[in-house]
């Protein structure tokens, strides 16, 4: 197909270069003239594993322009993957999506032809049908479902592993506003995707409503297994990992992000459970199930801070490795890396901290008094305590010599081995019950 994608951010370049892969051909439109710059040069406009190589091997068949007209004419769809930030409400603001949809709907008065309009940006339910389709259709002077198509596509991934997940999905979720519409965008991920994903076609509000259902399970999930790694802290003999694995055996559970370690960051996660409380709040629906989750996610960091301060001597300092809210991103939304700096920072704490991808976007958020490690071995070196935060491939190299004589070490994901460590050092993993240590000092 002949494809045009608004927004060239940390999903929809990959978007582009994925669906150039496939043999369409793509041209992406941002109002950001670097990031249209970088693909017209055939270079990532945002990090993201694979990306690179992607973009430059389907130059001939990816474009950007800063013209929406351009972009619309020269194609049989558009894509709109703008941002939508949550609002102190916790509801998601449409101003980005109206803002393209003005645009759109100009360049589409100006096409003789039918097109179809596929937003896969986030919002609240009742937006695509309630604000997305009037604006295209004021704006273009046509009418939905006859002079042109609209559905609601949200995609499914994780940043880091983006490509992966656009090209292996579960699932491919379409709300549609006629069956011309879904058809094609099935069609179009059916030669796109490798993985034969489940195709489920329904009505916009339907869609709004599974995206945002399925983030929330998920989430439910993770902080139903940190209760439980909460639980197994103070167990002495219990060990989370060992009851999830058995726990995720029984098919009506699964082992996916049934991981009882830190809480969940992201742009994603957070703000989606926050938008589905507020969503029920506001039908007089109550949303105990989702309130709970995040409030048990909030706990994570002050949990984590309290077994970090119990072992921190007088004046001690601490050490954070991991700032990006998840390995193989530089992205830090809602990091519990970030989250514990801040904390501990906040308690007068010294705090250093490492991360192989995070650091200069940590420099940006956390002003003050972190040091900045150059190095893993430094971090972990010069600190007393040290909190592996993020389950980086980088720090399961780590051995026993990089890490000061008699230090303490909280390994919240279990990825370093007790058996390369050395005898002298404490290595406690976080949702492992283990006898308690006498505090040493607190330093609150
Ligand atoms: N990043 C994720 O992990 C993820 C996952 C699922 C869903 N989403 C959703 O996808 C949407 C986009 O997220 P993102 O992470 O790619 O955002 P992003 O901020 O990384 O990128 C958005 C891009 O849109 C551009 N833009 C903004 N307004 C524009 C306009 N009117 N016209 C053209 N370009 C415009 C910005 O310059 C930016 O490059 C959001 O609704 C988000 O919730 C993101």
């Amino acid at each position: 197909m002949k494809l045009s994608i608004i927004g060239l951010g940390k999903l929809g370049s990959p978007m582009a270069a994925v669906m150039a892969h496939k043999g369409n051909q793509v041209v992406g439109v941002d109002l950001n003239p670097a990031f249209v710059e970088a693909i017209q040069s055939g270079l990532p406009p945002v990090n993201e594993p694979g990306l690179p190589e992607m973009i430059q091997a389907n130059r001939d068949r990816l474009t950007a322009t800063l013209s929406y007209e351009e972009a619309i004419l020269a194609s049989d769809a558009t894509f709109i993957i703008v941002p939508t930030p949550s609002g102190e409400d916790g509801r998601f603001s449409m101003r980005f999506v109206l803002s393209a949809a003005e645009k759109i709907g100009a360049a589409l008065r100006k096409k003789s032809g039918w097109h179809l309009v596929v937003l896969s940006s986030t919002v609240m339910p009742g937006c695509t049908g309630g604000e997305l389709l009037p604006a295209l259709e004021e704006h273009s002077g046509k009418k939905a479902g006859v002079d042109f198509g609209l559905c609601y596509n949200p995609e499914f991934i994780a940043l880091g592993s983006v490509i992966r997940d656009m090209l292996r999905p579960d699932m491919i979720l379409i709300g549609e506003s006629d069956a011309r519409s879904g058809k094609i965008l099935e069609d179009l991920y059916t030669a796109v995707c490798e993985s034969n994903p489940r195709i489920q076609r329904m009505n916009f509000v339907n869609a709004e409503l599974t995206k945002l259902s399925v983030n929330t399970f998920v989430t439910t999930k993770i902080s139903y297994a940190n209760m439980l790694a909460q639980v197994c802290d103070t167990l002495p003999g219990a060990d989370v990992d060992v009851v999830t694995t058995a726990i995720g055996c029984d098919s009506r559970i699964g082992q996916k992000y049934l991981k009882g370690a830190l809480g969940y960051g992201g742009p994603c996660f957070p703000r989606d459970n926050v938008a589905f409380s507020a969503l029920a709040r506001a039908h007089g629906v109550p949303a105990l199930l989702a309130e709970a989750t995040d409030a048990l996610n909030r706990r994570q960091i002050p949990r984590l801070a309290d077994a970090i301060l119990a072992r921190l001597p007088e004046g001690g300092t601490v050490g954070i490795l991991g700032l990006s809210y998840k390995p193989d991103t530089e992205v830090i939304d809602e990091s519990q890396g970030v989250g514990l700096a801040r904390h501990l920072l906040g308690l007068g704490v010294r705090v250093m901290v490492y991360d192989p991808a995070a650091m200069q976007n940590t420099r940006a958020a956390l002003n003050g008094s972190v040091e900045f490690a150059s190095s893993a071995a430094e971090c972990a070196g010069k600190s007393d305590v040290v909190a592996i935060t993020t389950a980086w491939n980088e720090f399961k190299q780590l051995g026993a010599g990089a890490f000061k004589p008699g230090a303490t070490v909280l390994d919240c994901w279990r990825i370093l081995s007790r058996a390369t460590l050395s005898a002298e050092m404490t290595v406690l993993y976080l949702g492992e019950g283990v006898p308690e240590l006498p505090p040493i000092a607190v330093a609150r």
